[in-house]
């Protein structure tokens, strides 16, 4: 029996050791497999966070993606519309090139143009140059012709009468007439006045002449010619009683013209003047002494500036019928002792010449005004 029982006690051992095994193994097994699980887990997680990190990376580059379309797509538009710019600007400057390559046509024709007119005018104004020089050549031969039918007029008389007189003095001589040294005398004393006045005549033509273009031009300060004029006529004017006061204005520019040839003018205004106020003062019908005055100043502006001599008298004055005639060559009120006529025209002439104008007012009984006007050296 014993014997019996000893297999059994294997038996339950045997089982017993198995089943320790068995929950061994089952122990590890369910080690293993909580151990699995927990990995099986870690790696799901893994897989699930490397997908979402996937989804996640591939909607970013979607994203991306996108923004290169768009960024793409603008630069492609930026291009394009550079492009038609570009050839809008192209079409611009091609415009521009012919409207400006017109405009320095049209230029070009308005110079040629211009030119032509130019040339057009300055040929009608060498024209119209020759023809004023004509006309001056005519005025001065006519009136040099005038002067020259006038010149032979003037000299004819005082000729007349020294030829008569030398005769009668001959014929006297050759008779054996009585004649007192006194009568002798007083027939030599007319020939040399005849003989002076033909010479003041001469003098006169010999000063027209050369007042009629020929004398030279310098810078002149009119205020010295009237001084110098004033002086030489100062001590006559004295003796004869009339008053001569200048009134000067200083610092006036100066005029291009011959100093002794306005000298001349003055000169013969002045001794018209004087002539004017002596006969009024000899008609005795002045209550108080009389005089003459020059005076000068500055007129106008600019371009059309000049000084202006005025001689003012308060002399016997010209009647208006003769106010127009004053002018002319030998057109004379005076004695032939005291006046040939040739003042005026000779002075008009002068002042004419230096590019100025001369002009005269005057009241009967009252006074006579000229004046001279010159233009200035600008
Ligand atoms: N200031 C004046 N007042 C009055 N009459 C004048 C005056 N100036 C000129 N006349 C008149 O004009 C005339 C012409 O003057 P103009 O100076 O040309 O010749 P003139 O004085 O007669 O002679 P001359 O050749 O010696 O100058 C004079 O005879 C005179 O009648
Ligand atoms: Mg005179």
């Amino acid at each position: 029996m014993q014997r019996r029982g000893e297999p059994r006690e294997d038996l339950e051992h045997h089982i017993m050791e198995r089943t320790i095994e068995f929950s061994n193994i089952l122990a590890l097994l369910k080690r293993e497999i909580g151990e699995r699980r927990r990995s099986e887990e870690a790696l799901r997680r893994s897989r699930d966070e490397l997908e979402r990190r996937v989804e996640e990376r591939t909607a970013e580059l979607a994203r991306a993606n996108e923004a290169l379309q768009a960024e793409i797509a603008e630069r492609k538009q930026m291009e394009e519309a550079l492009r038609r710019s570009g050839e809008e600007l192209e079409r611009r400057v091609v415009e521009r090139t012919e409207d400006l390559l017109k405009t320095v046509e049209l230029l070009r024709r308005e110079i040629v143009e211009r030119q032509r007119l130019e040339e057009a005018g300055e040929a009608a104004e060498r024209e119209l140059e020759a023809q004023r020089a004509l006309s001056v050549r005519s005025d001065r031969l006519r009136s040099l012709g005038e002067m020259a039918a006038g010149i032979a007029h003037e000299l004819n008389q005082p000729l007349t009468g020294v030829r008569g007189m030398a005769e009668y003095l001959m014929i006297a001589l050759d008779r054996k007439w009585d004649l007192s040294e006194e009568k002798v005398k007083d027939r030599l004393r007319l020939i040399v006045e005849q003989a002076d006045r033909m010479s003041h005549i001469i003098e006169h033509v010999r000063t027209f002449s050369r007042g009629a273009g020929r004398s030279e031009r310098y810078p002149v300060q009119i205020n010295d010619v009237v001084r110098s004029a004033a002086g030489m006529l100062e001590a006559q004017f004295h003796v004869r009683g009339v008053r001569l006061v200048c009134e000067l204005e200083e610092g006036l520019p100066e005029v291009s013209a011959n100093p002794f040839s306005l000298e001349e003018v003055v000169l013969n205004l002045l001794i018209n003047a004087r002539d004017a106020v002596e006969d009024r003062l000899k008609a005795g019908g002045a209550s108080r002494s009389l005089g003459v005055q020059v005076r000068t100043r500055l007129e106008g502006e600019g371009q059309t500036q000049g000084v202006q001599v005025e001689v003012i008298d308060e002399g016997v004055g010209i009647p208006d019928h003769l106010l127009g005639k004053v002018f002319d060559p030998f057109f004379t009120t005076k004695g032939p002792d005291r006046g040939t006529g040739l003042g005026l025209s000779i002075s008009r002439s002068i002042v004419e010449e230096f590019g100025g104008a001369i002009q005269i007012r005057s009241a009967p009984d009252q006074g006579t005004t000229v004046t001279v006007s010159l233009p200035v050296i600008l």
